[in-house]
C-alpha cells in the first residue's frame, strides 16, 4: 500500500548542519518527498504533536527539546512508508539501533535521537496534516 509518513529532522540534526546528509539518506532510499519547510514549534505546538506521551516521565523535556530550534518536517510518501522509514531511521534510542540506521549513525541519545518518524499508517496521515495543507502536498 501507498501510505504516507511525516520526518521531522529534529531541532539536534539542524544544529549539527546534518539536514542535507539525513535528507539524501531518505531519498537514496525511494521515498518520494511531497513537501518540506523549516520552522520553529511554539510549545503548544510541540505539545500537540506529542500529545500522546502526555504525562510520561520525558514529555516536558520532549517539549523542551522540540522547541529548542529549527526542525524541518518532511511529508514523506512510498509503498510500505512507515515501516521501511522506521527501519531506515532505527530505534528510539541510538545504543539498540541497528549499525547503519541514521540514529546509530548521528543521535547522541535516547533524547536527541535527529528524526522522527510516524507509528503507523493512520498516525502517518494525521501527522502530515499537522504540518501541511493537502494542496502543499506535491
Ligand atoms: P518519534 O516519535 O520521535 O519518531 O520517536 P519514537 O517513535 O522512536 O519514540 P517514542 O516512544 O514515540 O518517543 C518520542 C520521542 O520522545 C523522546 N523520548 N525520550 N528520555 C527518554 O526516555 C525518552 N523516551 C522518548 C525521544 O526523542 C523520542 O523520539
Ligand atoms: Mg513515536
Amino acid at each position: 500500500m501507498v501510505e504516507r509518513t511525516l520526518c521531522i529532522l529534529k531541532p539536534d540534526c539542524v544544529r549539527k548542519h546534518l539536514q542535507g546528509e539525513v535528507f539524501a539518506r531518505i531519498q537514496k532510499a525511494g521515498f518520494k518527498v511531497l513537501a518540506v519547510k523549516q520552522m520553529r514549534m511554539t510549545k503548544e505546538e510541540a505539545g500537540a504533536f506529542y500529545g500522546v506521551h502526555k504525562g510520561r516521565p520525558f514529555y516536558d523535556g520532549l517539549v523542551e527539546f522540540m522547541t529548542s530550534g529549527a526542525c524541518v518536517p518532511i511529508a514523506l510518501e512510498k509503498e510500505n512508508a512507515v515501516a521501511d522509514y522506521r527501519k531506515l531511521i532505527g530505534a528510539t534510542d541510538p545504543k539498540d539501533a541497528e549499525e547503519g540506521t541514521i540514529r546509530k549513525l548521528f543521535a547522541d541519545s535516547k533524547g536527541e535521537n535527529i528524526v522522527h518518524g510516524s507509528d503507523s499508517p493512520e498516525n502517518g496521515k494525521i501527522e502530515v496534516a499537522f504540518f501541511f495543507a493537502e494542496s502543499e502536498l506535491i
